[in-house]
């Protein structure tokens, strides 16, 4: 694996180039102000209703309508949720000047065909493995996140280099920038999200604060064992990685890590994980994704309501409140 940095980068690609932002969420507002912090010319695109527009011009940044602001830029970042981008894209390609690039933080919406790009435009991906957030505050303290990065399309001969500097202009290139594909991209990313952090932790702290409650451990208990211990091994981990982090606790819960750990996530766990990557691959979850948007959102409102109302959202909030936080 080719980790390119800073150094191997030339900066020139996007210089003299305009860059729009699409979406000023999560991304759009960090990536927006760290290329802006980096001397690109930025505008930010939104819809004619956003609220996001006060905020924007409040951080020094320039914002139009999405149309004026595709039509003016050589480079278009699409950076609003991904179900829509679709919709996004269709709404802006007649701005969008001939040979412009297209650049993504996602491979979802170009890996699964939401969009089909224009046949002159370049098209790269720049994904930072982490939150905005993130993002921005390692920016403004001189470090920077890893991304990985690729193109799909190459129009103008140039979509590889634009790729890389606009990656080193939002600041992932003090860290790393790591070759991939928009598939690779997309399929890992949406299997961790299905699987793995996102999808299996919270379930198994659910399931385990379930089952001490269920023998009669009380709630409080049950929820400062299985999951107030939780950013504890996540920073264990970033520091030291798996192996370190069982150096460095208690033999007594290295011992119950190394007998129970396998025998929770057994082959029948990876079959259901292989299970997960398949709907991943064969676009399943993309046709699923694109429906909720179309229908209004009712799983994720559904399943956003339930949590709400869960015994261990209950005690979250009780210990909250009891400890201060
Ligand atoms: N979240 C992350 O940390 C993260 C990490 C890595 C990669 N990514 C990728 O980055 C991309 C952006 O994700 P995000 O989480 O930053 O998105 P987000 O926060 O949900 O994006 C919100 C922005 O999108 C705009 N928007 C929403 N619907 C729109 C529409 N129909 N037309 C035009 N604009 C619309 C919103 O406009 P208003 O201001 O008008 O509401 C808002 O400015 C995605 O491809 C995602 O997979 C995200």
């Amino acid at each position: 694996m080719e980790l390119i940095r800073d150094k191997d980068i030339d900066p020139a690609p996007l210089a003299d180039k305009r860059v729009a932002i699409l979406g000023y969420g999560n991304q759009g507002r960090a990536q927006a102000l760290n290329l802006k912090d980096s001397g690109i010319d930025v505008v930010v695109g939104l819809r004619g209703a956003s609220g996001s527009s006060i905020e924007a011009q409040a951080a020094g940044l320039e914002v139009e309508l999405l149309e004026t602001a595709t039509a003016t830029a050589d480079v278009i970042m699409f950076l609003a949720p991904d179900e829509i981008l679709g919709d996004l894209y269709t709404e802006v390609e007649p701005h969008i000047r001939k040979g412009a690039a297209l650049g993504f933080s996602h491979g979802l919406a170009i890996h699964f065909g939401f969009i089909r790009p224009r046949a002159d435009l370049d098209v790269y991906l720049v994904a930072p493995k982490g939150p905005g957030t993130a993002l921005r505050s390692l920016y403004q303290a001189g470090k920077g996140m890893v991304a990985l990065w690729a193109v799909a399309q190459d129009a103008s001969g140039n979509a590889r280099d634009i790729a890389l500097a606009y990656g080193r202009a939002i600041g992932c290139a003090r860290a790393g920038l790591i070759a991939s594909s928009f598939e690779e991209e997309a399929v890992a990313d949406l299997f961790n999200e299905n699987a793995v952090v996102w999808g299996g932790v919270p379930e198994l702290l659910r399931a385990g604060f379930e089952t001490l409650v269920d023998a009669g451990i009380s709630p409080e208990v049950a929820y400062l064992e299985c999951v107030g211990e939780l950013k504890l091994i996540a920073d264990l981990i970033e520091a030291r990685g798996i192996a370190g982090m069982r150096e460095v606790i208690s033999n007594t819960a290295e011992l119950g890590a190394v007998l129970g750990g396998p025998a929770i996530i057994d082959d029948a766990i990876r079959e259901k994980m292989a299970g997960v990557l398949k709907t991943v691959r064969s676009g399943e979850f993309a046709k699923t994704l694109r429906s909720e948007a179309e229908n209004g959102y009712p799983k994720l409102d559904a399943a956003r309501q339930a949590a709400r109302s869960q015994p261990i959202e209950q005690v979250y909030q009780k210990l909250r409140k009891l400890t201060g936080d």
